[in-house]
């Protein structure tokens, strides 16, 4: 981080940073990247990271991969603009949508594209009311998602987000969204309660949810398989089996919010395959470009399609697009990232590698700073606590996540801290066991940094 470099000085200048404290960028300044390699990126000044959080969970195949390059060019010379409204369509989309609904779950039948996460669910927001509008149901609009979920920033996606830092002072969420529990063991089991009782007992609660609302008035639920952003939370055993058949039973769309699990990332090619999900709509973005371009999709099954097709026709119009829906450029990008896990059996490396990457996390289980360790695949987190008898947090003012983070970087490790001092690990999917080790020296070094200051400070 420098406050002093050309760069550093025009970005304080000129640059607004988003998701960022805004004050502690102009004292400390901003870490300026230049370039990437492998897992690695470099700072101006030639200082080399492992980046263990694919940039934003997204960089899967890492910081060079050369064929994505050549993919855009290519495109950028054969059709470097052609939109999909109107009945057009650029030809490398309708390769793209063919390959995406081939390796998506069974029963998704088309792919609808956007540019980010957060239009990806926008989109998928305004599915599920023109879908109940078209079916006669005009009361049955509301949406519910998960405490600490994590699914955008635009002003519905970030209704759905569970998170107050996303909400606070933004005047969110807006009317029509609830959240029920967040299914997190570590913390919202009962003592002695076992994991599928826990299960059970969110799954009724979520039902009492519907039934206090009135299951007409609830149209979707959405869900990430795995949540990120809220801190690498792993569903407990047999909680979706639970809430499945509550959401058919209430006619309820379910919505699988796949944007960090897809592609990989949970050792099979979408979290809802990991954890047995059957989506109505299935929300795709990062690794789907490698995160070289944006873009996203809603894939939507052949039963939701239809009756797009039907209101599409009564109305004269699907009056939802952007732009930028279908544009070739990260089209032809995901198209190529998509071979490109086909070819290398992304998901068999993700299979070899993420134990390796697991069992590390959980040797670190037993520190006396560290309450709990968990993940699943190629993304897992630790979580910082006070006193792990009680499993007591840090004040937030202390800033621990943040220092370890800042001691990480200091040691060549880029990791990522979420509200309660949890430390999440999400490396780009090339990663080899070897790098692996790399990331977790880092980690272990900044960790012993953070329990020195923290002993030093007299808050542990
Ligand atoms: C699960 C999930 N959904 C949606 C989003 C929003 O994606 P974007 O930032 O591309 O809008 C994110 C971003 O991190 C995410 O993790």
């Amino acid at each position: 981080m420098s406050l002093t470099t050309p760069a550093a000085r025009r970005d304080l200048a000129y640059h607004l940073h988003p998701s960022t404290n805004l004050r502690s960028v102009q004292t400390e300044g901003p870490l300026v990247i230049t370039r990437g390699e492998g897992v690695y990126v470099y700072d101006e000044e030639g200082r080399r990271y492992l980046d263990g959080l694919a940039g934003l969970w997204c960089a899967s195949l890492g910081f060079s991969e050369r064929r994505l390059a050549d993919a855009a060019h290519r495109q950028m010379i054969e059709l470097p603009f052609y939109h999909s409204f109107a009945g057009k369509v650029p030809a490398v989309s309708t390769l793209l949508a063919e390959a995406l609904i081939r390796i998506a779950p069974d029963g998704m039948s088309r792919a609808l594209f956007a540019n980010s996460g957060s239009e990806a669910n926008d989109t998928a927001i305004k599915l599920a009311w023109y879908v109940n509008n078209a079916l006669g149901r005009p009361q049955k609009k509301k949406i519910i998602s998960r405490h600490r979920a994590y699914h955008g920033m635009t002003i519905a996606a970030a209704s759905l987000t569970g998170l107050a830092f996303a909400q606070t002072d933004f005047d969110l969420p807006i009317a029509r969204f609830l959240h029920t529990d967040c299914p997190y063991p570590y913390r919202g089991a009962l003592p002695g309660e076992s994991e599928e009782a826990y299960a059970a007992r969110l799954a009724g609660n979520l039902e009492e949810l519907i039934l206090r609302e009135g299951p007409d008035t609830i149209a979707a639920f959405f869900a990430e398989p795995v949540m990120g952003a809220g801190g690498v939370i792993v569903p407990p055993a047999t909680y979706f089996d639970r809430v499945q058949p509550i959401l058919a039973k209430h006619e309820i769309l379910f919505v699988a919010d796949e944007v960090i699990c897809g592609f990989g990332r949970t050792g099979n090619m979408f979290g809802s395959q990991t954890f047995n999900l059957r989506p109505d709509i299935m929300t795709v973005a990062k690794a789907l470009s490698a995160g070289y371009l944006p873009i996203s999709a809603s894939l939507v099954k052949g039963s939701v399609y239809d009756v797009l097709v039907a209101q599409s026709d009564k109305l004269g119009i699907f009056g939802h697009g952007y732009t930028y829906s279908s544009h070739p450029v990260p089209a032809a990008v995901a198209l190529e990232t998509l071979k490109i896990y086909e070819e290398r059996d992304i998901v068999g490396m993700v299979k070899r590698v993420g134990p390796h990457l697991q069992k590390a996390i959980r040797s670190y289980a037993d520190h006396p700073l560290i309450g709990d360790a968990r993940g699943i695949g190629l993304i897992g987190a630790v979580e910082l606590v006070r006193d792990k008898a009680t499993k007591q947090s840090f004040d937030p003012k202390a800033g621990v996540g943040a220092f370890l983070i800042r001691r990480a970087q200091h040691h060549g490790t880029i990791l990522r801290s979420m509200p309660g001092d949890i430390v999440a690990f999400s490396p780009p999917l090339i990663i080899t066991e070897a790098e692996i080790d790399e990331m977790m020296r880092g980690f272990a070094q900044a960790l012993e940094d953070t329990w020195a200051m923290v002993k030093e400070r007299g808050i542990a």
